[in-house]
């Protein structure tokens, strides 16, 4: 059977084109099961699952809680606002105790980036991350990979804009990292303001204008502006910022074809995409929540195959 290189999911950045290419490969199996009358295979009966989440959740945690009942695993789900991480405790102490439970794997999201490879030097059980911090989200990077393959058959020279607040975004590093390695072509849009630094040295181009970028494209990838990770203003207004780089009707008619629209969600609607363009035919958006629950169960299945 192939396996993957890696013991642990904590960013794409550790995974090769083989590793991907094969995550992809099950997910595709997984999505026949979960459209089955039956949608259940026991590839994780007697396996151990904790779900840490330290940060909100809505997609991610419930998609990793279906794909691990999907696949027959024992749950415990761990939130931190109703935890002893109120009274004090700290994140090691916390894994630690519920390790000492018998837990073989560990699903974390956590608002400081790199928690989860901090967690993987120091348990010994596999880890993945579900979003750290501004860092990484490499589940959303597979699940958004494996829904433009689906819809366009290949990611190779498949162009993707990403547009919004890339600065504060995790789904946006961890897609550029996926699509650069699987040879897809890459721009990112919006504000300077909202560019990280290391954008050049991944070797992307920024275009400050909607409208070229989504000339160009053949997917744009919305992002939403992530308010509660601002220290600072970055535009004048939420009003300023969706006259320039919302994705509405007016826009997309001026556009000569037809572009994939996603989005990795929460929705700010009205904001960087209107309503009518979220809910309308060229939005994926619910399919890539929809393929979310195929792709980590090919996550855990294949983690859970390595004994390293
Ligand atoms: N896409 C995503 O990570 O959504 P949640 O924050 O709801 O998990």
């Amino acid at each position: 059977m192939a396996t993957l290189s890696t013991k642990h999911l904590l960013g794409i950045k550790d995974l090769s084109v083989q590793d991907i290419d094969l995550i992809l490969e099950t997910a595709k199996s997984f999505k026949e099961v979960i459209n089955r009358p039956i949608k259940k295979v026991p590839s994780l009966r007697d396996i151990t699952v904790a779900n840490l989440f330290f940060e909100n959740s809505t997609r991610t945690r419930i998609s990793f809680e279906l794909a691990q009942k999907r696949l027959g695993a024992d749950i415990i789900n761990f939130s931190a606002s109703t935890s002893s991480v109120k009274k004090g405790e700290t994140l090691i102490d916390t894994a630690n105790n519920i390790l000492s439970m018998k837990v073989d794997m560990i699903v974390m999201r956590h608002s400081s980036p790199g928690a989860c490879v901090f967690l993987a030097k120091k348990v010994n059980a596999h880890i993945i991350n579900a979003g750290d911090g501004t860092h990484e989200h490499p589940t959303q990077a597979l699940l958004d990979a494996f829904s433009i393959k689906e819809k366009l058959g290949t990611l190779k020279n498949v162009k993707v804009a990403i547009v919004g607040d890339i600065l504060h975004s995790r789904v946006a590093l961890s897609n550029i990292l996926l699509l650069n390695k699987m040879g897809a072509k890459v721009k990112v849009c919006g504000p300077l303001t909202l560019m990280p630094k290391y954008i050049q040295a991944l070797g992307i181009e920024v275009e400050t204008n909607l409208m070229k970028a989504l000339e160009w494209c053949d997917v744009a990838n919305m992002l939403r502006i992530q308010l509660e990770r601002q220290d600072t203003k970055y535009f004048p207004s939420l009003r300023e910022y969706a006259l320039m780089y919302q994705l509405n009707n007016e826009v997309l008619s001026k556009l000569k074809k037809e572009i994939i629209i996603m989005h990795p969600g929460p929705i700010n609607r009205g904001v960087e995409i209107t309503s009518d363009v979220a809910d309308s035919k060229h939005s994926i958006i619910l399919e890539q929540v929809e393929n979310g629950v195929a792709v980590r169960m090919a996550v855990m299945y294949l983690l859970a195959g390595i004994n390293h």
